[in-house]
């Protein structure tokens, strides 16, 4: 993290959680006087907003040591990383940004599904590899046009996951908590289906775009992995939670399902030595959903937004505020 050289009386004081990119730092320093870890005894008692990313998480700790602390400033849609009880108990609001990253994050789980069908990772392997001296015309990867995909969470980054199906002419099938209204279904073609499994069973592409709550923790297990087609192919653009990944790392090795391309683990990074992390059928990416300079600069826009907006009383963009506890 880049540490602020002079601060200005008239500005906020932020403590700054989580690393940022040079021109976001910039932004966030044209608002506020941002507070790094190592500056932070000299400024506990100013610092009036946490500003966040998915990583490191908020604990109630770090809350706490704050006494006038007004709000959390997460620059990312999951909040699952922040202590939001502990932030409630105390009258701390919490800010959140949805939709500005539904674009980027539906195009990564595009990326992820041609990469692991195509074997684009391995591909690149053999074509920089000095030992190719021909190629492999029978090395064959997945079909991807004209199949069946399946969408597990048509929420916001679903729903733009699926206006990009179009192109490749697939039969597309969701499952969701409730059904998207009609106008949404025909806008985009897609089929509700209300039980996971035969979702799971139709499909040849799973891609799972829900929230990280205690319902949907390991929704993804052995059974699920099970109901899946021996050549089907699962995509991880939402949480690692969300997947048993030793039943992932099982059904990846015997055959169960074909392979898996996955944006977030758990944890993240995965331990080095990892079973993941040796699977032939398996593309990984260090969850990088959002991780472009135009959409991260929107997440941070909208968390400077929600921090002046907690800071002066008014209505957050979005605020964190359906929590029941
Ligand atoms: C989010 O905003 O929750 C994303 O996972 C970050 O890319």
């Amino acid at each position: 993290m880049m540490a602020s050289t002079s601060f200005s009386p008239d500005k906020p004081f932020v403590y700054q959680h989580s690393g940022m990119h040079p021109e976001l730092q910039k932004l966030l320093e044209s608002n506020f006087n941002m507070v790094q870890p190592g500056q932070v005894e000299e400024y506990r008692d100013k610092i009036a907003a946490i500003f966040c990313f998915v990583t490191p998480p908020v604990r109630e700790e770090l809350i706490a040591s704050f006494p006038n602390l007004k709000v959390v400033g997460n620059s990312a849609v999951g909040y699952e990383h922040v202590d939001v009880k502990a932030c409630f108990a105390r009258g701390v609001r919490v800010g959140y940004t949805p939709n500005v990253l539904n674009a980027a994050t539906a195009d990564m789980g595009w990326a992820l599904l041609l990469a692991t069908a195509r074997l684009l990772v391995d591909g690149d392997k053999i074509a920089r590899d000095p030992n190719t001296k021909e190629i492999d015309l029978n090395r064959f990867g997945f079909q991807v046009s004209g199949t069946t995909v399946g969408i597990i969470g048509m929420g916001r980054i679903g729903l733009e996951f699926a206006k990009r199906a179009m192109g490749f002419n697939v039969k597309l099938l969701y499952h969701n908590r409730h059904p998207c209204t009609k106008e949404i279904e025909e806008s985009v073609n897609a089929t509700f289906v209300s039980k996971l499994e035969d979702v799971l069973r139709q499909s040849d592409f799973v891609v799972l775009v829900a929230p990280s709550t205690p319902e949907t923790y390991h929704m993804m297990s052995g059974p699920q992995f099970k109901a899946m087609k021996k050549t089907g192919i699962f995509v991880n653009i939402a949480r690692g939670k969300l997947v048993n990944q030793d039943s992932l790392v099982a059904a990846l090795r015997d055959g169960t399902i074909a392979g898996a391309g996955l944006d977030v683990t758990d944890p993240e990074p995965l331990p080095r030595d990892h079973p993941l992390l040796t699977l032939h059928n398996v593309t990984i990416t260090p969850h990088t959903g959002s991780a472009t300079l135009h959409t991260r600069t929107g997440m941070v826009q909208m968390t400077i937004g929600n921090i002046w907006a907690a800071l002066r009383g008014q209505d957050m963009l979005n605020e964190v505020n359906n929590i029941v506890l």
